[in-house]
């Protein structure tokens, strides 16, 4: 054969491996509103970027009938290429070739550009349409994703790990992506959950459809376990593109700064007038946040998940930041069991990833409460408590109002190594709230005056004169400075360039325990 007719036979090779399951498949799945392995990875990446790997590897089953049944490539796409311009490693499974399940030799593929990924420092982001594991093989397939999850394990907080869900996800195959730094899911096409809804009816007798059981709006709201929900597979891997541009490419760098054209001293007179005279009135965070941040955006992160409690990134001068804020404009911003789990796993993203830290805060404390307690809020609660103390990245909080009790420790303290703490004049910082201190102090004297209400009311003031401000912690420096609200920008990107190289170590360890 000479060279030509051999370029046109690995042609001819190529674009049988394109054809994945075949046309009648591809048709089927374009119905379902559902892309193609390989037209994912073409919105995803950069245009022409992709490099393929594996391209020829075919499945080494010789039961069921698959020994005839061999398909190039065996049902994922895997490789590497650019998101605005930056190295990343990719699979995509394909689900016209046997359901995307994960045999053997899709497993090995898999593992190849996880290794590749952590060995080259570049982010790896998974596409998941997949029928789990390849029940012709048994074992070996359930070996494969063992070995697909140790990979994500080790590769936790060395490189970001990103999981798109664009299909279903079933089983312990969940659980690769549970691993992963983010998850996001499409309406109506993406499910994730351990056993489905025919397992669920049988054991339980709960009657639920896929939607309802394991959708992307019951991960993004309900369980917490999905970030995004999209309502389309562009819109979804538009805005993983989008995320992508805030993270490092590994833990030994730090985010590149991007366009800083928004002045660093811009003010914002509207930042005088966003919290409300009365304290106890609520008002959206997400507008001192976009006010505050470069060009007014907020990458939110888990925006329907414990929405008392936001986090995202965004940027400050040019550089990337992650926020933590509380949401007075739900359940006042207290802490409870979600809001505190969304908390500290973001922290500890940022922490992982060199990228600074900015705290917004207004928090009247933790959700009192039986089903909290039983719940388990003060394991769930010290997380959050122990990612901000554990965190070494430059730390910055901002107190716009409230900061009571035990949630004034926990939100990115001084005492915990907040790095630069300021307060805006309207911030309130104490053991606890006015009336609820006048109701411990005072509660005998006031029942018994002659006007318990007037009483009351009286040593409410009282207590606000004293105790409702932020001089007291001023005094102490456990605030550095109380800013002008219209100042906050510019303070903020002072602040953290002045941090640019910071350097602070925990103790030597194997790893900390932090409860979970
Ligand atoms: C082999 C599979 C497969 C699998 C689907 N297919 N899942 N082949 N192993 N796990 C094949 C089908 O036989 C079919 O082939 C083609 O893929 C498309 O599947 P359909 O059933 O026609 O598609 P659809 O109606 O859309 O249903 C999709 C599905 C369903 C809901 C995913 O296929 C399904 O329930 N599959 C089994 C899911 C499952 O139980 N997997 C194991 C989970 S446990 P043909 O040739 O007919 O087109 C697990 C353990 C992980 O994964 C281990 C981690 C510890």
């Amino acid at each position: 054969m000479s060279i030509h007719e051999k370029l046109a036979r690995l042609d001819e090779l190529k674009r049988i491996a394109e054809q994945g399951g075949g046309a009648e498949r591809l048709e089927a799945q374009h119905k379902r509103g559902k892309l193609s392995a390989r037209e994912r990875l073409d919105l995803l990446l950069d245009e022409g970027s992709f490099v393929e790997l594996d391209r020829f590897v075919t499945h080494r089953s010789t039961d069921f009938g698959l020994e005839d049944n061999k398909i190039l490539g065996d049902g994922v796409v895997t490789g590497y290429g650019t998101v605005h311009g930056r190295l990343v490693y990719v699979f995509s499974q394909d689900f016209t070739v046997f359901g995307g399940s994960l045999s053997e030799t899709h497993a090995e593929k898999i593992v190849k550009v996880q290794d590749m990924a952590l060995k080259n420092g570049a982010p790896i982001i998974g596409l998941n349409d997949s029928g789990g594991a390849r029940i012709q093989e048994g074992v070996v397939s359930l070996g494969g994703y063992a070995d697909i999850f140790l990979r994500n394990t080790l590769a936790s907080g060395v490189i970001p790990q990103i999981s798109v869900v664009l299909g279903p996800c079933a089983g312990g195959a969940v659980y690769s992506p549970a691993i992963t730094d983010f998850i996001y899911m499409v309406r109506g096409t993406s499910y994730m959950f351990v056993t489905g809804p025919n397992v669920v009816k049988t054991v339980t007798h709960e009657d639920i459809d896929m939607e309802g059981l394991g959708g992307a709006d019951v991960h993004a709201s309900t369980s917490g376990v999905a970030h995004f929900a999209c309502d389309s597979e562009p819109e979804c891997l538009a805005s993983v593109r989008e995320l992508v541009r805030y993270l490092p490419q590994n833990n030994t760098e730090v985010p590149a700064q991007l366009d800083g054209s928004d002045p660093h001293d811009r003010q914002d007179e509207k930042l005088l007038e966003v919290v409300p005279d009365n304290s106890n009135r609520p008002y959206d965070m997400r507008d001192v946040i976009t006010r505050v941040v470069d060009h007014g955006t907020f990458y939110e992160v888990h925006e329907q998940f414990a929405a008392n409690i936001l986090v995202g990134f965004a940027r400050l001068g040019g550089h990337s930041v992650g926020l933590v804020a509380n949401q007075p404009s739900v359940l006042a911003g207290v802490l409870d069991i979600d809001s505190s789990d969304k908390g500290a796993r973001f922290v500890r993203f940022c922490d992982a990833f060199n990228i600074p830290i900015v705290v917004f805060e207004d928090v009247p404390g933790f959700l009192p409460g039986v089903a909290q307690e039983h719940g388990g809020i003060i394991r769930h609660g010290a997380k959050l408590l122990y990612a901000f103390a554990e965190a070494t990245v430059p730390k910055v909080t901002v107190i716009t109002r409230k900061a009571y009790g035990g949630a004034y420790d926990v939100m990115n303290s001084k005492h915990i190594r907040g790095d630069i703490n300021l307060a805006w004049p309207q911030a309130e910082i104490a053991v606890m709230g006015p009336k609820g201190a006048v109701e411990v102090l005072f509660r005998k004297e006031i029942a018994a005056s002659e006007d318990p209400q007037a009483a009351t009311d009286a040593r409410i003031e009282e207590y606000r004169e004293k105790f409702a401000h932020p001089y007291i912690a001023a005094a102490r420096g456990y605030v550095d400075d109380v800013i002008d609200p219209r100042q906050t920008r510019p303070s903020l990107i002072n602040a953290l360039d002045m941090l640019r190289n910071k350097r602070d170590e925990n103790p030597t360890r194997k790893h900390g325990n932090i409860p979970l």
